[in-house]
């Protein structure tokens, strides 16, 4: 039965009832979460499970003393660390003994039927995912620790952030196999390749460089020290092994396979039982076939001996078990030759040196152009025009050259060298560390479409009916050369356009003119200033409340802003400095008219106070404990100064606690921060 939605009332809920209802609201999210990211078979609708989602945050944050870490709602990331903690396994993680070749897999299937004593043996056999491998312990059925592998025997303490994958349940469910009172499971993250792609296109939108391949981007995410830049990653898991609390009666893998998924976590449903080498070489050869339908990257099948007590007496040597096995797929790798290196602009100004290439088959497409992707790449893998080069696709992804192919005796043509010129616009280019980019963000044609489209995107300007085509269609007839002729736009002039008609032409100018009001932090964000997200814009226009004022900031400044590094503050400045983009910002302000985020009253309970957040915080999140300050009129800045008036030191504060030691500004604990909230008649509710 669905619990229904209730609504509390503050001064009738007791503790206990509060008890009782935020139990009943964290089982039903995880059962929930589990029918929805495990299962793929919801019950309740998006907007349900929000709403009960929201409840439970509220009573959370009324009653501080529920907060449990393994709440559904401490899924969003915390205070980014310092540093990971190094942990030991509870047992070793192993690696694959692996190979493309059907003679060795062929010697695997001799072997360990020579050791069941020449009887057929069982296998599972399941696709080999090309992600990140973790442990994951769970204890007393909570979810205890992640970690990485490392080196197999130790790996990085990542529990935070895998705390922020859906699919990882956070307690096991009970009733099917008994939860071990210690658990480690092993399985790999991954990350799809749709959300791949998309979190690619965000990036480069953001100005920052794109990840080569999906297992890059899980490993990446997985090892942010920032566990809300994590938590903005769609990452995914499947487990397929128990490393620890081997439930004694279990005998084989696919039990255990099945144990896992009546835990509730993610196994592939690709897994297979099989018991002859003609059917593991057809599930291969099957796998194989699929392989650009299953929406994430394998790189081969796994074959496992199904029982377990003969494994056992198998052991491994000091790198992989002798009853397992990956059957890889022959790489996606072909030799060709560079015909041209040619630079090309991409919508958000950065030149990335393509190679074009004598075609070739790879995996069924046949490839004609490849990424070096920046001056340095092309520098340390000196490639050159002319050159024979290794070429490799991952999935649906951008193709790159991998190596040069020696050519011993063959004279090569001089090295490439970038343009000192936008070969779109002819501008000067600007390095940003091995980037080379064009600085003319606003006029520059190559740029041109993306800005425009961004300008009118949802979390920015929110033009309807200003999509990519339209802004494509804009730039090609010459209606818009620059940015900020979207403002001049008249309905008769669109009329002309393929694809409008007189009621469209109309809806988009007044669209257009409708969002030419609004709010400072989404003018910031529609900049498209490198670096710049969504988040950091609205942080920056609290902070500083005015658009004169963050144009003018040095980086010293920006740098107060929690979240804005060294490297961040530099492009934000060299955006602000760059000639072309001051005039089209002169003319854009002309246009716009900008919506100041509310001026706090002089007699603000907190008005100019300085607060620093330090370490993790436990009742309330660093994010609702910011908000607070500023809502009170107080300001939250990232680094600790003379000007700083309190430095709030959570669990595991480091540098910046004992800075403001040494700088005599005053250290609360985290009681002491809400007694200070609670003396100026504010609390976390
Ligand atoms: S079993 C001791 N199964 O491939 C055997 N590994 O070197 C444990 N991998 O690092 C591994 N998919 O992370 C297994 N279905 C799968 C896998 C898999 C991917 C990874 C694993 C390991 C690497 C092989």
């Amino acid at each position: 039965m669905e619990p229904a939605v209730l609504v509390h009332k503050k001064s009738t809920m007791s503790l206990q009832a509060a008890r009782e209802r935020v139990d009943e609201l964290r089982r039903e999210l995880e059962r929930h979460a589990e029918l929805y990211y495990v299962r793929d078979a919801p019950v309740i609708s998006d907007e349900k499970y929000d709403a009960l989602f929201r409840e439970l945050e509220e009573l959370e944050t009324r009653f501080p003393e529920l907060l449990t870490p393994d709440s559904p709602t401490r899924r969003v990331g915390g205070a980014p660390l310092d540093a990971f903690a190094s942990v030991d396994h509870l047992a070793p993680m192993l690696s694959l003994d692996s190979h493309a070749d059907p003679a060795q897999v062929e010697r695997f299937d001799v072997r360990l039927r020579k050791a069941a004593g020449n009887t057929a043996v069982s296998y599972v056999v399941e696709p080999k995912l090309d992600g990140a491998s973790v442990e994951l312990v769970y204890e007393d059925g909570s979810l205890a620790r992640a970690a990485t592998r490392g080196d197999g025997r130790r790996g990085e303490d990542v529990t935070v952030n895998v705390k922020t994958i859906r699919s990882v349940p956070l307690s096991l469910r009970a009733g099917g196999e008994p939860v071990p009172p210690v658990l480690a499971l092993r399985g790999e993250i991954i990350m799809r390749v749709e959300a791949f792609e998309t979190l690619n296109e965000r990036l480069m939108n953001e100005g920052k460089e794109p990840f080569a391949n999906p297992r890059n981007a899980a490993a990446g995410a997985l090892r942010q020290l920032d566990s809300r830049i994590t938590a903005q990653r769609p990452l995914d898991i499947y487990v397929y092994d128990i490393l620890f609390g081997f439930p004694p009666e279990i005998g084989t893998q696919w039990r255990v396979l099945e144990a896992i998924r009546e835990w509730g976590l993610p196994v592939n449903d690709l897994s297979e039982r099989v018991s002859i080498l003609a059917e593991i070489e057809a599930y291969h050869q099957r796998i194989m076939e699929s392989r650009d339908d299953i929406g994430y990257e394998i790189d081969g099948v796994v074959i496992k001996l199904d029982d377990l007590a003969l494994r056992e007496e198998l052991g491994s040597t000091s790198h992989h078990p002798r009853w397992a096995f990956a059957f890889k797929f022959p790489p996606r790798k072909e030799i060709t030759r560079v015909l041209e290196i040619l630079p090309s602009v991409g919508r958000t100004g950065v030149v990335t040196p393509v190679a074009m290439l004598r075609p070739v088959e790879l995996g069924g497409v046949t490839v004609s152009r490849a990424t070096l992707h920046n001056r340095e790449e092309v520098a340390r893998k000196d490639i050159r025009k002319g050159d024979r080069v290794r070429v490799q696709r991952a999935g649906d992804v951008i193709p790159q050259v991998v190596e040069r192919v020696h050519e011993p005796g063959r004279r090569r043509q001089p090295r490439f060298t970038m343009p000192e010129a936008c070969p779109s616009c002819g501008t000067g280019l600007i390095e940003r560390g091995p980037f080379s980019l064009c600085p003319n963000s606003f006029e520059c044609p190559a740029q041109l479409v993306g800005r425009i489209f961004h300008f009118g995107s949802r979390a920015a300007l929110d033009i309807e009916g200003l999509g990519d085509e339209t802004a494509k269609l804009l730039v090609e007839t010459g209606l818009v050369s620059h940015l900020p002729d979207l403002f001049d736009l008249e309905a008769g002039q669109l009329v002309e356009l393929e694809g409008f008609a007189e009621i469209s032409a109309g809806n988009l100018v007044t669209a257009i003119a409708t969002a030419s009001r609004v709010e400072l932090e989404r003018f910031l964000f529609a900049l498209g200033i490198p670096e710049v997200g969504v988040a950091v814009a609205r942080d920056l226009a609290t902070h500083f409340r005015s658009f004169e004022v963050i144009r003018a900031a040095d980086e010293e400044a920006l740098q107060d802003v929690p979240g804005v590094g060294p490297r961040m503050a530099e492009q934000i400045v060299a955006f602000f400095r760059e000639p072309h983009n001051a005039s089209v910002l002169d003319e854009l302000l002309r246009r716009v008219d900008l919506v100041l985020p509310a001026a706090v009253a002089d007699n603000a309970p907190l008005a100019d106070l300085k607060f620093v957040f330090t370490g993790a915080l436990e009742a309330v999140s660093r994010e609702e404990a910011k908000k607070l300050v500023e809502t009170a009129g107080g300001r939250v800045t990232g680094s600790v100064s003379k000007a700083t008036d309190y430095v709030v030191a959570g669990e595991s504060a480091g540098s910046k606690r004992a800075k403001a030691e040494k700088l005599g500004v005053e250290i609360l604990d985290e009681r002491g921060f809400l007694e200070l909230l609670a003396n100026k008649g504010l609390s976390p509710d």
